[in-house]
């Protein structure tokens, strides 16, 4: 096989055979493919497509370009959710120990990554002495007596991916769907899940900022799952505002303890529960989604989802004490009010310009290298829909320096208030399985 013949064919918009993407892919992994003809085959994806079958076999061939991960120690089904991410994304924080306590087993492999606040680990890492380093073997045998446990990531997974990813962001072909949607479920592939709950987010905060091209990204990633022998189910939710109201490590931390009190913000909450749902149905502990939701409901209500997070964090080395009093998680040194310049509606908050504003308060990294203050942060107190009057507090900035004027300009830059009541946009738009 020749690349230039595959280049060929896929410009002129034909079908690639599974060993035809194999080929690419193991040869440009193995660095016998150069990066400029990877580029024109990856070019000509963009601009041709791939059917769903080409799809399924470009997720298979970058799963088994390295290691992967073998949960099979682990009783029961494990179902791992995926978020194509957002703006203070605390659902992970939920979900994991929410489900849990529903004896679902959460198997967490994790990241810290870059962005406006840390990844899961570091939100963790709020707690006290919380720690993922941890061994395979007690991973395997928390989860197993726990039903949850995360751990830091070491394996040398998707290493195909990495390489396209990169190669894709200097060469404008990042924004292909059969490209994200690979890219995405061969990692989920590769670290072992059998079942997978996508929350795909459309609106400005997201990566898909239009609702039907989120509609097609979870087709696509859906129907790959299901091709490749895991259950796969999807929900297109809300990113045109940030989820809840913390935007922050530890701020979301204490968010996702109010909400497994059942006393956290209503579209978090209810976004956790519909995630939820699909995982618990997947992992075969109810045989509806009405009948998981209650589940999950009871677990809430009844203090059990909690009392899980407390064992989750003490068994990981974890101060349990954070739980019941979250007054010990990180405090910044300074909150400031930031109040409203007219009165009005709420009309719209850019999601990506708030967690930037978030970011130069230092929750964010904005390079491998950066250092996190897991302090730091913002609490919105009004969203979309709400009516703020004059000199009201829109956003609580919590910051360890006295000068917060760049976040508070981009706070101000994010808020658009208007005089005609607007209502706040849905929470979920679709689901597919
Ligand atoms: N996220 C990924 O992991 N891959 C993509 O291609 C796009 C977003
Ligand atoms: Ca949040």
């Amino acid at each position: 096989m020749r690349m230039v013949d595959l280049i060929e064919k896929k410009r002129d918009g034909e079908t690639l055979t599974n060993e035809e993407i194999k080929f690419i892919v193991d040869g440009y992994t193995k660095d016998e493919i150069p990066d400029y003809q990877m580029s024109a085959w990856a070019m000509a994806v963009f601009f041709r497509g791939m059917t769903d079958e080409e799809s399924a076999a470009l997720t298979d061939a970058i799963v088994h370009s390295g290691d992967t991960i073998d949960l099979s120690a682990i009783e029961g089904t494990k179902v791992d959710k995926h978020s194509t991410g957002g703006v203070g994304d605390t659902t992970t924080l939920v979900l994991a120990p929410l489900v849990a306590s529903a004896g679902v087993p959460v198997a967490k492999m994790s990241g810290r990554g870059l962005g406006h606040t840390g990844g899961t680990i570091d939100k963790l890492e709020a707690i006290p002495g919380f720690s993922v380093e941890i061994s395979n073997d007690r991973f395997i045998e928390l989860v197993n007596r726990n039903k949850v446990a995360v751990i830091g990531q070491t394996a040398d997974l998707t290493p195909a991916d990495k390489k396209l990813y990169s190669l894709r962001d200097v060469t404008a072909t990042v924004n292909s769907i059969p490209l994200i949607a690979s890219s995405i479920m061969s990692k989920k592939l590769a670290s072992g899940a059998d079942a997978i709950v996508l929350d795909v987010k459309t609106g400005s905060g997201a990566f898909m900022k239009e609702l039907d091209d989120a509609k097609e990204l979870a087709r696509t990633m859906v129907k790959i799952g299901n091709d490749l022998g895991r259950n796969t189910s999807a929900v297109i939710s809300d990113m045109t505002q940030p989820l809840g109201y913390a935007i922050g490590n530890a701020l979301e931390m204490k968010e996702a303890i109010d909400t497994l009190k059942g006393q956290g913000p209503e579209d978090l909450t209810e976004l956790c529960l519909v995630l939820g749902s699909h995982m618990v149905v997947l992992a075969g502990k109810a045989e509806t989604l009405e009948e998981a939701r209650s589940m999950l409901e009871n677990v809430m209500k009844d203090g059990s989802a909690l009392a899980h997070l407390k064992k989750f964090a003490e068994s990981q080395n974890g101060d349990p004490d954070v739980i019941e009093h979250p007054e010990k998680l990180p405090q910044a040194a300074y909150t400031y009010e930031v109040k409203a310049k007219e009165s009005g509606y709420v009309s719209g908050i850019v999601a990506d310009k708030i967690g930037t504003a978030a970011m130069v308060l230092g929750a964010g990294r904005a390079t491998k290298q950066s250092e996190i203050d897991l302090a730091v942060g913002l609490v919105l107190r009004r969203k979309i829909g709400d009516r703020v009057e004059e000199g009201e507090t829109l956003v609580t900035v919590h910051s360890n320096s006295e000068n917060t004027d760049d976040c508070v300009k981009r706070i101000y830059e994010s808020y658009t208030i208007s005089q005609d009541k607007t209502d706040a946009p849905p929470l979920i738009y679709d689901v597919m399985k």
